[in-house]
């Protein structure tokens, strides 16, 4: 679990691939995973050592928070300041989560109604399902003296979202492409995914996790049924072993394309969640028994790393199309896969699903 980072120009893990670790650069997207994988070891075992090495991950992105040039500063920051906030109610944690949810919002355009992803010059205004995620770093930051703004861009960008980004089966693009001038929807795209129209694995996951979220930080129940939506998709079209390919398409090409362990990590996570907000108990428990189903394949010797001390999950795909970290080990499938062991004990304790919400 503490990578050896020797030699490596990065100052944080990001992959472990034939062997080698792979460092990254705090602005890269995923730098915030593992001080906050570190972060849920902590919880997990409350021991001090680990602490001590999650609070100096966690500085390590901190200048990270004045990030306005694209969307992953709520990757970045939530992960790492978010759950460290969140497990010791440090007030300097705080202030730098607000600073990045400034940041984060300065990209809000209020006439498409979205935060913008990318600065991309491919695209007029390129949204991407991704950014979900980093909503729940506007609702933290409006809950906690940010103020109302926060909530409300965060809510708008829910549903244009949610309006735009997905077919008729509620499987979604990767990419949305909107017109800055009137707002309207241009068209769906990929940038990750095998096609247009296919259904790119960890992007259905991010639409799951961050409908779920929505409706924690909301009520609303128009998000609490859209996840279910997403979700059962996924869940119609997943292969036996509970782990999809890198996209659901993706077996059209040939037999032997690649799965993606992220993808299922991040589902197991937010299913647990979804379980928690469902009334009647029989779709409740199909959920959480969905979630356990991937989390026991999740942790068999197939995909569980085991004696390899750099990472806990083998078999993630990060980007197909560039041929970068194909069937790798990724810091972002460590940390949902540890966040949702850590949610599946709590549950299983019957406390909230995760500790000082
Ligand atoms: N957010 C980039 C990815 O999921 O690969």
């Amino acid at each position: 679990m503490f990578y050896e980072m020797k030699d490596q120009k990065g100052i944080l893990p990001r992959t472990a691939e034939n062997g080698k670790m792979i460092t990254c650069e705090s602005a890269w997207w995923t730098s915030g995973f593992y001080p906050g994988t570190l972060w849920y070891c902590y919880e997990y075992s409350n021991d001090p050592q680990i602490r001590a090495a999650a609070e100096e991950m966690t500085s390590r992105v901190e200048k990270q928070k004045y990030t306005t040039s694209n969307h992953d500063v709520g990757f970045i920051i939530n992960c790492s300041f978010g759950n460290g906030y969140r497990l010791t109610h440090n007030e300097t944690y705080r202030k730098v989560i607000e600073t990045a949810a400034k940041s984060l919002s300065t990209r809000f355009h209020p006439v498409t109604g979205c935060t913008r992803s990318w600065n991309s010059k491919k695209w007029q205004f390129s949204v991407i399902i991704d950014n979900m995620m980093n909503l729940e770093l506007l609702f933290w930051a409006a809950r906690n003296g940010g103020g109302q703004y926060l909530y409300d861009i965060a809510c708008k960008h829910a549903e244009t979202t949610m309006k735009h980004q997905f077919r008729k089966d509620y499987s979604c693009y990767h990419v949305a492409v909107y017109d800055t001038l009137d707002g309207h929807f241009i068209k769906g795209v990929t940038h990750q995914g095998l096609s247009d129209d296919s259904m790119w694995a960890r992007g259905q996951a991010w639409a799951i996790y961050g409908y779920t979220m929505v409706y924690r930080e909301t009520h609303d129940v128009r998000f609490l049924d859209f996840a279910r939506k997403v979700s059962d998709v996924y869940l119609s079209r997943i292969p036996e072993d509970m782990i999809p390919y890198w996209d659901f398409n993706a077996p059209e090409l040939s037999s032997g394309e690649p799965k993606d362990a992220s993808a299922s990590a991040i589902t197991a996570s937010a299913l647990l969640e979804l379980s928690t907000y469902i009334n009647d108990s029989d779709s409740a428990f199909f959920y959480r028994n969905k979630a356990v189903e991937m989390l026991q394949i999740l942790s068999s010797p197939a995909y569980q790393a085991r004696n390899k001390k750099d990472a806990f999950l083998l078999h993630s795909v990060g980007h197909m199309n560039k041929g970068w970290e194909v069937d790798a080990s990724i810091s972002y499938a460590d940390y949902y896969y540890l966040e949702a062991l850590v949610r599946l004990k709590r549950l299983k304790e019957k406390q909230s699903i995760l500790a000082n919400l």
